[in-house]
Parts: structure tokens; sequence; C-alpha cells
């Protein structure tokens, strides 16, 4: 996939706040962009399609993988990357985000804002006249599911007809999961404790988009059934950013809930494990199957970085 495709894909000047605006063919654009920016990067070729861009970078949370793997892209694509804390910016003295989004698009070229609620990055994205990208809220992670959706493709050389099993909460993930799945056409199986649901409403809006894609969207209790047969097992960490103090409760409710030997064995033989990190070991995945053959958790972090970099392009690269 050309470059020149990218551009065609429309998503040019957009936001991307969670993935219920795109096409299953603007998700195909993005991969494949991504998997040829993987392949020039591996063989040292530069690729300046961003040169004289900038990216602002709001974080209200902590990260690893997000701010590292944006500040290398913008870098490694010719462009730069600001890194903006809510404590060091006026964000965090109170400073409404309808002007702190007018402002700084008076500087850079893109947003990318990882904060806590949703309403957040809708309120920037109203204001801004550049693209924001969604890095993380409480609701949604897509940026991270754009790079799974690039590992699956990578190892199971399809997304179409496969079959994802999520065990755990039913947090950020699980919306983008399930959001990115059925414009994928892929099935997907959640197992969450009860009261620990996806919000009915994502569900409702996948299913009806499954549909379309004739893929199946299962919200069960039991880790068991869900994963049965499955080509992808999926978790991430009982308490998210924010819910820390919930986090001796949920060691109680999500007892039964953890991916280990013996619920990876009941999925497909040539299944594969993967987690957004950071991970709890012993908490949601043993250590066993974190560090076991059939996980790709560091593939997942590592496309990161290639996802990303397709998506800057398509949606803030003007040239090439
Ligand atoms: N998976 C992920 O978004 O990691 P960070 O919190 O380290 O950015
Ligand atoms: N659900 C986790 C994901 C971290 C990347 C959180 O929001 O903390």
């Amino acid at each position: 996939m050309s470059m020149t495709t990218a551009r065609e894909s429309g998503l040019k000047g957009t936001h991307f706040l969670d993935f219920s605006g795109w096409t299953s063919h603007e998700m195909n654009t993005v991969l494949a962009l991504a998997n040829e920016l993987k392949q020039k990067r591996a063989k040292h070729e530069a690729t300046p399609y961003l040169q004289g861009k900038t990216l602002g970078m709001l974080f209200d949370k902590a990260s690893t993988r997000t701010r590292v793997s944006f500040e290398v892209g913008m870098y490694e694509l010719g462009g730069h990357a600001l890194f903006l804390s809510d404590q060091a910016t006026q964000v965090g003295r109170g400073e409404p985000l309808s002007d702190t989004a007018r402002v700084l698009s008076r500087y850079v070229h893109g947003l990318m804002v990882r904060t806590h609620a949703h309403a957040n990055v809708e309120e920037l994205a109203r204001y801004a006249s550049v693209p924001v990208i969604n890095g993380l809220t409480d609701d949604h992670h897509p940026v991270q599911v754009l790079a799974d959706f690039m590992t699956i493709f990578e190892q199971k050389e399809q997304l179409r007809g496969l079959t994802l099993c999520y065990v755990g909460d039913g947090n950020n993930m699980v919306h983008s999961l399930l959001q990115a799945a059925a414009l994928a056409g892929m099935n997907i199986r959640v197992a969450v404790p009860e009261g620990y649901g996806p919000r009915e409403d994502i569900v409702e809006q996948a299913r009806r988009r499954a549909l379309s894609a004739h893929s199946e969207i299962t919200i069960t209790h039991d880790p068991l059934l869900a994963a049965e047969g499955a080509d992808i097992v999926y978790t991430d960490v009982w308490a998210s950013m924010g819910q820390e103090k919930e986090s001796a409760q949920r060691l109680d409710d999500f007892k039964g809930f953890q991916v280990n030997r013996a619920l990876l064995d009941s999925a497909d033989r040539d299944a594969i494990f993967m987690h957004c990190l950071p991970a709890h070991r012993g908490e949601e995945v043993s250590e066993e199957v974190l560090e076991g053959a059939q996980s790709v958790i560091f593939e997942q972090a590592e496309n990161r970085l290639h996802a990303q970099k397709a998506l800057l392009v398509a949606l803030m690269g003007d040239h090439r």
C-alpha cells in the first residue's frame, strides 16, 4: 500500500478519538502503511513524511509506551514532539480545554492526548483546528488496538473470521477491542465478573456493526467458555489508572479470571496471548503465560511505534 493510498483514505485532518467513525478500508489502509514503515525502518530507509511538523502530547496520566513511541515516531518521520504534562502546563491550574485547544492549534500540527474523562478529548477535538489523537481515556485506547490488530495480522495473516477472547475487566481496552473487532469482522468473546462488564451502549454499537461484517460478539461470565478454541487470548489489568483505591476489592472480585496455562490450553493450540502492558504478574496473567512461547506482548509494544507513525502520516501528512 503506498502513501498515495493513505492520503486517499480521507483521514487527513480528522480526529482519532475511537474507531466509531472509521471504515474497515481506513483501518486496512493505515495498517498497510504501518507495515510499509516497519519494513523501511528495518532497512534504515529515511521516511521524512512529517518534516517540519510538530505533535503536542498532553499527558494527565503516566505512560511509558505511548509517550516514547509517539515521540520517537515523530522524530523518525522528520518531525518533532512536545511532551506536555498537566502539572507543567496551565491545564493543571484550570485553564479551560477549549482555550488550550485553540492556543496549541496555533503552534502544533497535531495533538495527542492521554486523559481521564473521554469528554476531555471530545472537547479538545471540538475546539482544535488540528487533528486530535486519543492516547487513552477512561473509555477508549484506540492507538493500542491499532498496534494490536497489526500484530494479529502479522501472526495470523488475517483479521476477518478470527476469534478474540478477552478475559478480565470491561475497561477502555475492551471498548476499543469491541469497536475494532466489529469493524474488521473478527469475532470477540468478553468474559468479565458480574458488575464489571463493558458499557452497554458500546456493546450495542459494536453489535450493529458486527451484523454487517457477519461477526459475533459474546459477553459472558465464564472465562473457559470464552476461551474455547479462540485464536487470540487477551487480558489487561484489573484496576486501571485512576482505580487504584479499588485494587483490593478488585483482587477479590476477579478471582477465577486469571489467564493461566489451563485457560490458554482451552484456546486453539496455535493461539497467541496478548496484553497491552503494563502487566501485573500473578494477577490478571500468570508469569508462565506472560513469558511463554505463545506470548506476543513485545511485538505488540514494538508495533505501537509503526502503527502510530502510519496514523500520524494519515492524519497529518500532506505530501509524498
Ligand atoms: N499500553 C500502554 O498504553 O502503555 P503506557 O501506559 O506505558 O503508555
Ligand atoms: N486499562 C489500562 C490500560 C493501560 C495501558 C489503564 O487504563 O490503566
